[in-house]
């Protein structure tokens, strides 16, 4: 039986599915998509990151399942014979799929509560049918809405009496809710990442958005923040690492778990001090009375400026709340069960930002294999049952599926 991996072609998905086949798990994946081949492109584009060629083609044949659908469809737009074969071939579901839109409350709304509410339904089916091994849910801790100065465990986060900062966090906390109530105890788990940026192993990423509004403010002599304000970052190979491995355990000690950097968050201080030695710039002065004429600024800046500011002032427009909150979020559970912590953020920092200026913020893709094609079809099992089969023959004898890299810390 496989795990239906939502959210597959994302920057955390991606990291998932890897953390998943390298630990011999059957995924089945739901990706948007015209059909099986594109799906299978999109799947390339987004995989690239941990998989050679050969080992994704690999994984395609023996482990993976692909549904070309849509959260938000009526039996998320599958044939019926495919909606059956989903439902028949998993027995856990590991939901990423988010819109993380946070300007559009339309998108949030539709697949974050919709969308989510859909795969309640089916984990339920699967439930009533043969037992559902496992749902875990990655929501964010967003869900703490408004805070300032906090430092928030995961009991205490949900306060339906708090504002929230926009309508992702809003539409995320109803849907860890609706899972809360419409899903077993035993199987469920809540994953809260904090903010996920980069790799502590190495400088390369497919996810630019906040890389980009670092990098802006990281340019500017002058910043609008409190030196000693702490911010939670956290590397994606750690959040996938901690999901993956809880998700696959059979009894965890908790159902809800921050994935951040808590109490060891570091200061902006510290991440300047670190940025400007490694990268030869000057440090930064810090004014926090500038913080109103400064969102002033990337407000029209990011609507009306240059090209290539706009994108970076547009994007810490939106996520400036999250930027001064001054809040982090005890991750003691995580670290004590997986006997791990994250890398600190200002270890990694430096090759990220730029590795990802030098790549003007884009990944650079390689195509789709020349000559390559999908699997051949008579060698593909039949059933998800045989994947699990053939994943459990194989698994093992190629050792790491990843691709090899060289470790910055
Ligand atoms: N990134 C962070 O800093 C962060 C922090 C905390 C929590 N999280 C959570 O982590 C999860 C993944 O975030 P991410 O940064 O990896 O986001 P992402 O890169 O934008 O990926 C989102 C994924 O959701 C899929 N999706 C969106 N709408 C869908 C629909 N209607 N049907 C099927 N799939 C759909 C996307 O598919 P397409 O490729 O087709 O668009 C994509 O695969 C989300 O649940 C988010 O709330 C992220």
């Amino acid at each position: 039986m496989a795990t239906l991996l939502t959210g597959s072609t994302g920057y955390l998905g991606s990291y998932l599915a890897a953390g998943l086949l390298r630990e011999g798990e059957p995924v089945a994946v739901l990706v948007r998509a015209r059909d099986r081949a594109e799906a299978e492109r999109r799947l390339w584009r987004a995989w690239q990151l941990h998989l050679t060629p050969e080992d994704f083609f690999e994984h395609l044949r023996l482990r993976v399942e692909v549904f070309a659908g849509d959260l938000t469809e009526p039996d998320f737009g599958l044939s019926p014979d495919d909606r059956l074969r989903l439902a028949r071939t998993t027995d856990a579901i590991l939901h990423c799929a988010a819109s993380l839109n946070r300007r559009s409350e339309r998108a949030c709304l539709n697949v974050n509560i919709r969308g989510t509410l859909a795969l309640a339904k089916l984990a339920r089916e699967i439930q009533d049918e043969r037992g559902l091994r496992r749902f875990s849910h990655v929501s964010t801790v967003s869900v703490a809405g408004e805070r300032s100065h906090e430092v928030v465990d995961e009991d205490s986060a949900v306060d339906w009496q708090r504002r929230d900062y926009d309508a992702y966090g809003r539409t995320k906390k109803f849907a860890e809710h609706l899972v809360g109530e419409l899903l077993p105890d035993v199987s469920r788990l809540v994953f809260r990442p904090s903010i996920v940026m980069g790799d502590s192993r190495f400088a390369e990423t497919t996810q630019f958005d906040m890389v980009r509004a670092f990098s802006f403010l990281a340019s500017l002599p002058v910043l609008p923040l409190r030196p000693l304000d702490r911010i939670d970052i956290v590397p994606a190979n750690w959040v996938a690492d901690a999901i993956v491995t809880l998700h696959l355990r059979e009894r965890t000690d908790h159902r809800v778990y921050h994935l951040s950097a808590g109490r060891e968050a570091p200061t902006y201080r510290a991440i300047t001090d670190t940025l400007s030695e490694a990268l030869g710039t000057g440090r930064p002065a810090y004014v926090p009375g500038l913080e109103g004429p400064f969102r002033f600024a990337a407000s029209v800046l990011g609507r009306l400026g240059p090209k290539p500011v706009r994108l970076g002032a547009r994007l810490l427009d939106v996520f400036f709340p999250y930027l001064t909150y001054d809040t982090v979020f005890d991750s003691s559970r995580v670290v004590t069960e997986l006997g791990r912590a994250p890398a600190s953020f200002p270890k990694y920092a430096a090759p990220l930002l730029d590795w990802s200026r030098r790549q003007n913020f884009r990944y650079p893709h390689r195509e789709w294999p020349e000559g390559a094609d999908r699997p051949p079809a008579p060698s593909r099992p039949a059933t998800l049952e045989d994947v699990a089969a053939a994943a459990k023959t194989t698994n093992g004898s190629n050792g790491s599926h990843s691709r090899s890299r060289a470790a910055h810390e």
